[in-house]
């Protein structure tokens, strides 16, 4: 099934809005993003020229192609000019009720049921947020990327109970277009990847607290023994500890299992700001640049 998209809607342009319209630029599609913070807009622009330019300096991509590809990308700073896109994406806070707020005010901007509204949460329940879409809670799908995106091979396809079989094929096709793999995981609390990864993460804190062994152990036993690229804690600093919080709540409270409750010492250091790599300072403090 073709994906059918000329021009795909992009809701904020933070590492993962940026990131999920580069990869749609550089696969030929036209892309608009919208956000209303004051610089992101500006800071978006950047980081796409550096994402590029480490894949034209690889070989792995053209100069020209290059150009052609942020030549795709457009911004706007106002919602209602979003206008004549055939998918969106939503990639803004992970907030249930602004992402409701959100997809209630598509709905209603974008009454043409073919216009597919997806979100990238990560853990948010893709039912609940369908349900702000009313009448047409059929074309909303989850669309799930992974930081880095234009690195990371994964989009987890998450159908809510509403979701049209139909958007599903489309939402794989256009996965596959933008040249990652798409692999599909039922809606229930934080799908498969969070369901996994986060109580790891969170166990790399126990560990901590309880005093395993120091940070840099924890993840050099993680990275050397098991292949993992980064070890958990820095891993945790790279996502943000604070949303690795939200995570393990929601976690907690849709599977209805305290287990899945964040540790006392990830809450704590979020407690004190210190929230990963967006801050410079969380299990580990970056080196100033
Ligand atoms: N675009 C282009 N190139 C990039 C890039 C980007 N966005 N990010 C990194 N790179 C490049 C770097 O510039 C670097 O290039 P050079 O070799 O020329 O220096 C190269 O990739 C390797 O990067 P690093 O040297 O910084 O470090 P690395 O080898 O560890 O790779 C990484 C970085 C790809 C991030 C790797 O560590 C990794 O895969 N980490 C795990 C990431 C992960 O698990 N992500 C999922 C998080 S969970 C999530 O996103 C979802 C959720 O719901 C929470």
């Amino acid at each position: 099934m073709s994906h059918g998209v000329n021009k795909l809607g992009v809701l904020g342009a933070g590492q993962m809005g940026g990131g999920i319209a580069q990869i749609a630029a550089a696969a030929g599609i036209s892309v608009t993003v919208f956000d209303s913070f004051p610089g992101a807009i500006d800071k978006c622009k950047g980081v796409h020229k550096k994402s590029i330019g480490k894949f034209v300096e690889k070989g792995k991509m053209s100069q020209a192609d290059a150009d052609a590809a942020l030549g795709r990308i457009s911004f706007v700073d106002k919602v209602d000019n979003l206008t004549g896109c055939d998918w969106v994406v939503e990639a803004v806070v992970e907030d249930a009720k602004v992402k409701k707020d959100l997809f209630t005010r598509l709905a209603a901007m974008y009454p043409d049921p073919k216009v597919v509204l997806a979100t990238n949460t990560s853990s948010i329940s893709i039912t609940e947020i369908a349900t702000a879409c009313g009448a047409t809670a059929g074309r909303v799908v989850g669309m799930h990327f992974f930081n880095p995106v234009p690195l990371m091979q994964l989009v987890e396809v998450i159908p809510a109970v509403q979701t049209d079989a139909a958007v599903v094929e489309r939402t794989i096709a256009l996965a596959t277009a933008m040249g990652k793999t798409p692999l599909k995981a039922n809606d229930r609390a934080g799908f498969v990847s969070n369901r996994v990864l986060m109580p790891m993460i969170n166990e790399a804190f126990y560990a901590w607290m309880e005093g395993v062994a120091e940070p840099e152990a924890i993840d050099g036993i993680m990275k050397l023994g098991c292949n993992f690229p980064m070890g958990p804690l820095r891993l945790a600093d790279y996502i943000g500890l604070d949303t690795c919080v939200n995570i393990m709540n929601v976690l907690a409270d849709g599977l209805n299992n305290d287990r899945y409750r964040a540790c006392p010492l990830l809450k704590q250091l979020v407690t004190a700001g210190r929230l990963g790599d967006k801050v410079g300072r969380g299990v580990y403090t970056l080196p100033a640049k």
